[in-house]
């Protein structure tokens, strides 16, 4: 009906950062709350969907009716996304580490060795939303993708819709005037493949996902 147009649909999502381990106290990782992908998890399952979210470390609490697969790291995220397929629409909202330190945590902490700075050496992360959008089999039907940029939105959007093969990127402005990391509130751009946009307006992460479901489902059809 209506009110559950992805009623026996699977939906998987991702939320929340990557903590990417330096040694076994300190972590790079960056400010995403997990509110957005969380919400849109929890906006799924009330339009009928069965839901995995694959959530990296956050403070907020798991969306009902939803199965939370937690994970740390890009690699450990991009694995659960796997053993979470097939899925008939994908999400990727998570803030994942471009980069991690190139070399194990291993179990000793780092010391200062009184030469000044280390250096840390990166390595570059899978690209997990490219990855299953490019799958040559089991790809879900639907895979959409977030574009957090600080400046040149809509281009920026574009560019990386066709780079990463998605049907779908949802594009925020995160520069700091916004308050939109961490915060509550989103103001989103929807960019198709044609590279067609359809702006809305400020609006509550709740809404945001309430709508973003609702599209997703009118584009799945049914
Ligand atoms: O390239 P960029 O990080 O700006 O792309 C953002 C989109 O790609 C988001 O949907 C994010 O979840 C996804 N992504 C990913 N794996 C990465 C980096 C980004 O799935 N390693």
């Amino acid at each position: 009906g209506a009110a559950r147009p992805l009623a026996g649909r699977r939906v998987l999502v991702t939320s929340g950062p990557t903590h990417e381990p330096i040694d076994p106290v300190r972590y790079l990782a960056n400010r995403s709350s997990g509110r957005q992908g969380h919400a849109i998890a929890e906006a799924a399952a009330r339009a009928g969907a069965i839901v995995t979210l694959v959530s990296g470390p956050v403070t907020i609490p798991d969306p009902p009716r939803v199965t939370v697969v937690r994970v740390e790291t890009a690699r450990e995220m991009l694995a659960a996304v796997e053993a979470a397929l097939p899925a008939d629409i994908a999400v990727f909202a998570a803030a994942v580490a471009d980069w991690r330190p190139e070399h194990e945590a291993g179990t000793k902490k780092i010391k200062k060795d009184g030469s000044g700075p280390a250096l840390l050496p990166l390595a570059e992360n899978p690209d997990i939303l490219a990855t299953i959008a490019r799958r040559p089999s089991g790809r879900p039907p639907l895979v959409v993708g977030f574009a957090a940029e600080t400046d040149a939105v809509l281009d920026h959007a574009r560019a990386k819709i066709a780079r990463k093969g998605c049907d779908l990127i949802v594009a925020n402005d995160v520069s700091a005037e916004g308050g939109v990391m961490g915060g509550v509130a989103n103001a989103v751009h929807l960019i198709r493949p044609d590279g067609a946009v359809e702006s809305w307006p400020r609006l509550g992460k709740d809404e945001v996902a309430r709508r973003l479901v609702q599209h997703l489902a009118g584009m799945l059809g049914g």
